[in-house]
């Protein structure tokens, strides 16, 4: 067996920064790594190619009795900027105090590394498993998966017949509490473009007779919310369903406490929807935030000019049951409700994602029709969280997307079982990005026993 943590270093030396064309070698260079080693353990590699990034489809055949499961994963990571702010080089892994840093430690090389490296040391204890494996690895993930609806219709009907998909791509809240994430939050992005004069203008001799751009865009965004942290846009939580009890229960069971969070965010307080707490409101409720804003003089010193043009990125976390296309409607009546007829804009789309949520076997919304393997599944992980970690795992929702989670329920009909892997710390997205290695060691543990209680089921 090779070296996990070796080859996840390999792994995160490819710059593989999937929304960026300068990065295309990385792209390359990561594709070819994970097949290479995906091969390396045996499997057979078909790389598809699509308009972009292509995907790596990876399987282990065998009977048609034996349980068939796609792990999933993606090998694009998230650009490194503000480059600055990290302590070592992102693309240079360097392992500090039992933690591996660099861009895409944690989001998704070392959690994919994670299940790559235990299905490769259960293999070589097994060779005669009996269990189907299809790795399914994307490379679109961080810019919204654009060829993978395309990819999950080609290959519909190969795939639909696995019975669920098995990823980590989720967080835990602590080493000592593991969660199975059993919601993913749903999305919807925009940008809008506020246009006043035709050109900037000089504010003294034509102040007073315009609106300022700037101004219409705040003016907008400040109307978005109520003082009481609800959306303010009609319609927007219509379609929300009341959460199961059994979820709310376990939400209590989170250890840690409000107070130990509005410490790791360094907020001098909370401002949630009202009528929810903090960690309510990462879970059951959807969300309407500003990414970014701009317009006019950003430089040194002061500038007296009316800039012709200003701009606001705005994106929706969604929940259960929201469709992200009427949401979508919803905000552009709002904007065009709103903005004033004295200055022009355009919206400018850019992707969503359906939200999703799978409820485990025996709780009182489980689905009757759930198949008895993911049921299974379930039931594998529990146990096998409970002998690694030495309790069993709690069963939350999570405020982030993976959007094509709801796709592949929709077009495959398969639900996904997705362990938890980041830590609050692991700094995703963001400068000095890292993932803890006692927790890559033990999500192997689990990812094993998960395999091999499934294929003796
Ligand atoms: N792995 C994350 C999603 C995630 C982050 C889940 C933290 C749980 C906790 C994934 O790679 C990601 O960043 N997704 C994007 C999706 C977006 C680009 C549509 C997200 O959530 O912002
Ligand atoms: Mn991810």
């Amino acid at each position: 067996m090779f070296d996990p943590v070796e080859k996840l270093k390999e792994f995160v030396r490819h710059e593989s920064v999937s929304t960026d064309p300068t990065y295309a070698a990385g792209m390359v260079g990561a594709k070819e790594f994970v097949a290479n080693l995906l091969g390396s353990i045996g499997f057979e590699v078909e790389v598809v190619k699509t308009d972009l990034h292509p995907l790596i489809l990876a399987s282990r055949g065998g009977d048609s009795s034996w349980p068939h499961v796609i792990i999933y994963g993606h090998y694009d990571v998230q650009p490194a900027d503000p480059l600055e702010l990290w302590d070592t080089p992102p693309f240079e892994p360097e392992i500090r105090d039992g933690r591996i840093y660099g861009r895409g430690t944690a989001d998704n090389k070392g959690p994919l590394m994670t299940h790559i490296a235990a299905v490769g040391s259960l293999l070589e204890k097994e060779p005669n498993l009996p269990l189907r494996i299809t790795f399914m690895l994307e490379g679109e993930e961080e810019m919204g998966s654009p060829s993978f609806p395309k990819f999950l219709a080609q290959y519909k009907e190969r795939l639909s017949e696995a019975d669920l998909v098995f990823l980590s791509d989720t967080g835990i809240p602590s080493e000592d509490q593991v969660v199975i994430t059993c919601g993913l939050r749903g999305v919807v992005l925009c940008e809008v473009q506020v246009t006043g004069s035709k050109r900037d203008l000089h504010s003294g001799l034509h102040g007073g007779v315009l609106r300022n751009p700037i101004q219409a865009v705040t003016e907008l965004c400040a109307s978005l919310h109520k003082p009481n942290g609800w959306v303010d846009i009609p319609g927007f939580y219509d379609d929300v369903l009341d959460v199961e009890q059994w979820e709310k229960d376990e939400l209590k069971k989170l250890e840690g406490g409000a107070e130990a969070y509005r410490k790791f965010l360094g907020i001098a307080k909370f401002h949630t929807a009202e009528g929810f707490d903090p960690f309510e409101a990462i879970r059951f409720m959807p969300t309407l935030e500003f990414n970014g804003i701009g317009g006019g003089y950003q430089g040194a010193g002061s500038k007296t000019v009316i800039p012709s043009k200003a701009m606001v990125k705005i994106s929706c976390r969604l929940v259960a049951n929201q469709n992200p296309e009427k949401i979508r409607q919803l905000l552009h009546q709002t904007i065009r409700d709103r903005m004033p007829d004295d200055v022009t804009y355009e919206i400018i789309d850019d992707h969503s994602g359906v939200p999703y949520v799978v409820v485990p076997p025996d709780r009182t919304n489980t689905p009757a029709d759930q198949s008895a393997v993911l049921a299974d599944a379930f039931r594998a992980a529990d146990a096998a969280v409970n002998d690694v970690f030495g309790k069993p795992p709690l069963y939350l929702r999570e405020g982030g997307s993976v959007p094509i989670i709801a796709d592949i329920k929709k077009v495959l009909g398969l639900d996904s079982v997705m362990f938890g892997l980041f830590l609050p710390e692991d700094n995703l997205h963001a400068p000095n990005e890292s993932f803890k290695l006692s927790v890559m060691e033990r999500g192997m543990q689990v990812c094993e026993q998960v395999l091999r209680r499934l294929a003796n089921r």
